[in-house]
């Protein structure tokens, strides 16, 4: 039964703390924290392998941290992070366990979950699978129906089995090797036939990507793709050799007419968000390679570790993970943004969009409690330097305050000219023009110094002024390589992982994403003829009978 919070988070002593410590500190300006901790960058960063964090310039003192890292204490984040480490099933509601981390873990040793079962087994078995296909592609040795080596894959799915993939492939282009990667995950039509256009029957793979096989969009756009395929002159022989599916439900993905050797199994433990570590990763190995996939795993599973293993104030993503809560929280801020200062992370921002806001949009405690704070924020961004010309003007002089995580490589994979000094530059200049900002007196300087006269300084002065006090995170990674992109990855899993601990939440379902789904079924139905609906809503209602009255009569 849902009842009222009982206002656990609410209720405690940090959190309590935490109001009357905001109350003291929030309207302090960062210059002057800065003015008074000299050593505040020493103070307020982080450095981990080859990732360095300074979050120093956020709205914090000292006391501020300890009290963020008292109430995670208090929230239970120590016990839940080894919970989740040893395979009990914290994802309550779905009874499963969440072991991700596992698909990352060292394959030589065993990683016993609550149970008692070792997982490392199946996670090995797959991994050799998905090794042998990878090099059989790329040496050759498996060909298309014709004979063909392959030169492209189109991974079919949506959601954790498009995103992930489809952001790491695009992040380590650099390292592709000779074939062409493609997604297709809307159920729009554009979206395979503009990719279909780009392929060819004879040398292209097609991996059908999902985790319980019944996703619609999934297998429409499955099937259409085999109709294309059969239409090219292939026979239904000739299948086999191009089509494979990644599933946990093998049933209905040999009933869709994948063979069984042609499928890669993952688990029910695997969430769909966290699943790029799995056999859902196959785009990733084939484009990169099984050996720099096992990279990217290593990367992540070093994070892992630091995670489970460095105290509170110095790990990562606790600290990342305390920060948005800050915000979120106490200062009210509705939104995160995330802004690579690298375009091979062009999409990151849309791949954290489903991690944190599927797994932290949540109104209900894990004992089903509504809550009475604000839960997971909304999840956004773009690559700078281009987001510079879109939206930093309301960061820099809008009213909203709007954390932002800064990231970029110290070493350019490509080395142009000066692009990279350029890039850095900026990516260095905003945060800190967003810290500072200008006062009044600073923008009346520089427009004297311009020569302008009294009246028109007085006229302009008011729009040359930047409030400053932005908060940011700035991560700097050496350099974009598959090892250090897991790290990077793993980190905000683990962030998403921290928050959802402090806010009460299960952040491993997703029942949100059904009511639309089902509906979506009946209004599917209800289009399939030319008769007005009495059914539904009135808008919904008008808006089906508009577009049944407007809809090309069948051609
Ligand atoms: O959008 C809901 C969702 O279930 C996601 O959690 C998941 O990543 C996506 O759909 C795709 O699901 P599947 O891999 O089962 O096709």
């Amino acid at each position: 039964m849902m009842t009222e919070s009982t206002a656990r988070l609410t209720a405690l002593p940090a959190w309590q703390k935490l109001k009357a410590h905001y109350e003291q500190i929030s309207d302090t300006h960062m210059r002057e924290l800065f003015a008074s901790q000299s050593n505040r960058f020493e103070d307020f960063s982080i450095a981990w392998e080859d990732l360095f964090l300074d979050y120093s310039k956020n709205r914090i003192t000292e006391e501020t941290i300890q009290l963020l890292v008292e109430l995670a204490t208090e929230g239970g984040v120590p016990e839940a992070i080894e919970s989740m480490f040893q395979g009990e099933k914290i994802n309550t509601t779905e009874d499963r366990e969440v072991l991700h981390t596992a698909l990352r873990s060292d394959v030589n040793k065993p990683f016993i979950i609550a149970n008692g079962d070792d997982v490392m087994p199946e996670i090995q078995t797959v991994l050799e699978k998905m090794k042998g296909f990878c090099d059989a592609i790329h040496s050759g040795q498996s060909t298309g129906y014709t004979g063909k080596t392959f030169t492209s894959v189109v991974n079919i799915g949506i959601g954790g089995s498009d995103l992930g993939p489809h952001m790491v492939v695009n992040a380590l282009k650099f390292y592709q090797k000779d074939i062409d990667v493609y997604f297709v995950s809307n159920v729009d039509d554009a979206d395979v036939s503009e990719t279909l256009k780009k392929v060819d029957p004879e040398t292209t793979l097609f991996i059908i990507a999902s985790k319980t096989f019944t996703t619609w969009e999934t297998l429409t756009n499955a099937h259409s793709a085999r109709e294309w395929f059969l239409r090219s002159g292939a026979d239904e022989a000739a299948l086999s050799k191009h089509f494979v599916a990644i599933s946990s439900n093998i049933d209905d993905a040999v009933a869709f007419g994948i063979a069984e050797e042609n499928i890669f199994e993952f688990w029910d433990w695997v969430g769909g968000r966290y699943s790029l570590w799995s056999a859902i990763g196959l785009s990733i190995a084939i484009a990169i390679g099984f050996s720099k996939f096992s990279e990217l795993l290593a990367g992540a599973h070093a994070m892992d570790k630091h995670f489970r293993e460095t105290p509170l104030e110095k790990n990562m993503p606790v600290i990342l993970g305390l920060l948005g809560i800050w915000y979120n929280n106490f200062f009210g801020a509705d939104t995160q943004a995330i802004i690579p200062y690298d375009q091979y992370l062009e999409y990151l921002p849309s791949y954290l969009q489903q991690a944190d806001m599927e797994s932290n949009g949540k109104r209900v405690t894990k004992h089903g409690e509504v809550v009475d704070y604000s839960t997971g924020p909304v999840i956004w961004g773009t690559t700078g330097t281009n987001g510079q010309h879109a939206y930093f003007q309301l960061l820099h002089q809008g009213t909203r305050l709007i954390p932002a995580d800064f990231i970029a490589g110290i070493e350019s994979l490509n080395n142009v000219g000066e692009h990279h000094r350029l890039l850095i530059a900026n990516f260095l200049a905003q945060t800190e023009a967003l810290v500072r900002g200008k006062t009044e007196a600073e923008a009346k300087i520089t427009l004297e110094q311009s020569g302008l006269g009294e009246e028109e300084i007085e006229m302009i002065l008011p729009h040359k002024v930047f409030p400053g006090n932005q908060p940011t995170n700035t991560l700097f990674y050496q350099k974009l390589t598959p090892y250090n992109l897991g790290a990077l990855i793993a980190m905000y899993e683990h962030k998403i992982f921290v928050q959802g601990i402090i806010w009460d939440l299960n952040s491993f379902d997703q029942w949100g994403v059904e009511l639309g789904k089902n509906l979506a079924k009946v209004i599917f139905e209800e289009l399939g003829d030319g008769k007005p609906v009495a059914t539904h809503g009135q808008s919904t209602r008008g808006l089906i009978n508009y577009y049944k009255r407007k809809s090309p009569k069948d051609s």
